[in-house]
């Protein structure tokens, strides 16, 4: 085997998908620190108050209590290297977690054992359905009062019409939460509260009738976990790994991540179960991991992380070949090569210097606006990526400056926010004042503080007569102009140039769709 297929086959890229309080911070934590990424548990979330400390912007973020950013996370396990790309939870935020999603191989979907299938799971779960993503599942706060395993698996099923299977049974739930039995190797891992941050050692038994289960559980725990493991493997399909890959099939581990319970077991499926990178669709072609040339493309761009400088950190996930620092890559849209020297590989604690990278591998590249969403950089093959959407945004407002003499700075702000994606900005055919769409209610706050702190401009955002907007396209260049000609006032720019037509109202949208059959009005558009 070379380098370059020794190093895919032990990548795991993965994202967690999660309703707000599921427990995802946790959950991330703890896989930071078995993992040996990280020390002491509580440093993701000091090390997220650091960073918020510094950047005025975020003072939202800190006041809501979300997270808003997205970062990524590089660790090892086991002799597999894992990594973990952080999706903002907020439902506000969802396009943003939408494009981090076409980064990753595979997702775990952590579930509140309480709650179930929440509003945000569903959606998420969506998403990674688009594009067949395979997911785990992780049910967390075991120890806490649970709904019912069979319940929660028959949900899981029925509302998100997936194969489900579990991978561990749990003994008892809240204060009798016991531990799981471990389904697919036939073991009983116990629950050490006493234990705090070390993971206790399985027993290994010989099946269920083992009399070893006998004398570690009380007779009332052991009687139930027989009767419930037979009637799971007699409902449940077995677990299947084509399927499970495919999309089709979710294994099922319980826990509770507070006390670091399965999460090691959660660990040790992803090692083994989740995918190495997987092909990505270029246009033309799949790109194979194990291909020699590098190649991959940019999902996500944060801007003025520093605000002092203006800097931006691309995050470009690796999908072929062997990166090394220095290598120059070509950037499709533009055709200019980039040398790249600077990259950042994301640590858990910290950054460093990416010396080396391999596909499924996400780096920072900084630089000063050339690199933005759904760009591709190759090591000299003509190709793109396809696949990074923009949504059409849900909300529109007008945007207001109280100093009219900055419109220029607002503009090139409005401009920069929408190229790191964090919203979208048109430029009507007609009239001057330029109108931000975004997906939530929240981001138009985000923004208005953003574009305070880092452009000094104040401005405001108010309720414009627009309900909708969609990308236009046309095959036949008379309907085209015949349409652009009729709905002048109706039309705009966004920062790409793109055509996009902007409705009153549904009646509005409708009424224009029936006029121009020939005309398509799009919901989603790919980047570039
Ligand atoms: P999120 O990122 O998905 O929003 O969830 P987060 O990890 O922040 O967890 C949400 C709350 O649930 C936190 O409590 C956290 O401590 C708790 N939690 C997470 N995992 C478990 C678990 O396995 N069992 C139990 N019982 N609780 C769990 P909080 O009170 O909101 O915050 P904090 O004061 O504990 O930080």
């Amino acid at each position: 085997m070379s380098d370059l297929q020794d190093a895919v086959s032990r990548r795991r890229t993965f994202a967690i998908i999660a309703h707000p309080d599921a427990g995802k911070t946790t959950l991330t934590e703890k896989l930071l620190l078995f993992g040996g990424a990280i020390q002491l548990a509580g440093a993701v979330k000091a090390r997220g108050e650091q960073r918020r400390a510094r950047s005025d912007w975020m003072k939202v973020e800190r006041e809501r209590g979300i997270s808003v950013t997205a970062s990524v996370m590089n660790f090892d396990y086991d002799d597999r290297t894992f990594n973990l790309v952080d999706t903002p939870g907020h439902e506000d935020f969802s396009e943003d977690t939408y494009r981090t999603l076409t980064a990753v191989d595979s997702a775990v979907m952590v579930i509140d054992a309480a709650k179930g299938i929440e509003t945000q799971t569903r959606k998420l779960f969506e998403v990674c359905r688009l594009r067949d993503v395979p997911i785990i599942t992780f049910v967390n706060k075991m120890d806490r009062e649970a709904r019912d395993p069979f319940e929660l698996i028959s949900e899981i099923e029925e509302t998100l019409a997936i194969d489900v299977t579990p991978a561990s049974w749990p003994i008892g739930s809240g204060r009798d939460f016991l531990g799981c039995y471990d389904l697919l190797r036939d073991q009983l891992i116990l629950m050490d509260k006493r234990q705090g941050d070390v993971a206790s050692q399985g027993v290994k038994c010989e099946g269920l009738d083992d009399p070893k289960l006998d004398e570690l559980l009380p007779a009332h725990a052991v009687a139930t976990l027989r009767e419930e493991v037979e009637m799971a493997r007699g409902l449940c399909p077995e677990f299947d790994l084509e399927s499970y890959r495919a999309g089709h099939l979710t294994p099922v581990f319980f826990g509770s991540a507070i006390n670091n319970f399965g999460v090691q077991e959660l660990l040790k499926g992803l090692g083994e179960l989740a995918p190495p990178p997987r092909p990505q669709p270029a246009d033309g072609r799949m790109v194979e991991p194990d291909e020699p040339k590098v190649t991959g493309f940019v999902f996500k761009v944060q801007a003025n992380m520093d605000p002092n400088h203006r800097d931006r950190i691309a995050f470009f996930r690796l999908c072929s070949g062997h990166f090394r620092r220095g290598v120059k890559l070509k950037h499709m849209r533009s055709g200019k090569l980039l040398a790249v020297n600077n990259a950042v590989l994301f640590l858990a604690r910290d950054r460093e210097l990416a010396e080396d990278a391999w596909p499924g591998d996400i780096i920072g590249i900084p630089n000063h606006g050339s690199l933005r969403i759904g760009d591709t950089l190759t090591e000299g093959e003509d190709l793109r990526f396809t696949g990074v959407p923009s949504f059409a945004p849900e909300l529109l407002q007008r945007v207001r400056l109280d100093d009219p003499m900055r419109v220029k700075h607002l503009r090139k702000a409005l401009e920069h926010f929408a190229e790191e994606g964090a919203s979208q900005v048109f430029k009507p055919m007609l009239g001057s004042d330029w109108l931000v769409g975004v997906v939530g209610q929240l981001q138009f706050e985000v923004l208005a503080a953003r574009i305070e702190a880092e452009y000094g401009i104040a401005a405001r955002f108010e309720t414009a007569s627009v309900d909708a907007a969609r990308w236009i396209e046309c095959e036949d260049p008379v309907e085209m102009k015949r349409f652009v000609d009729s709905n002048r006032a109706n039309l705009a720019e966004d920062h790409d140039g793109a055509l996009v037509f902007l409705s009153r109202n549904t009646w509005h949208m409708n009424r224009t769709q029936e006029d121009f059959p020939k005309v398509q009005f799009l919901k989603t558009r790919e980047q570039n």
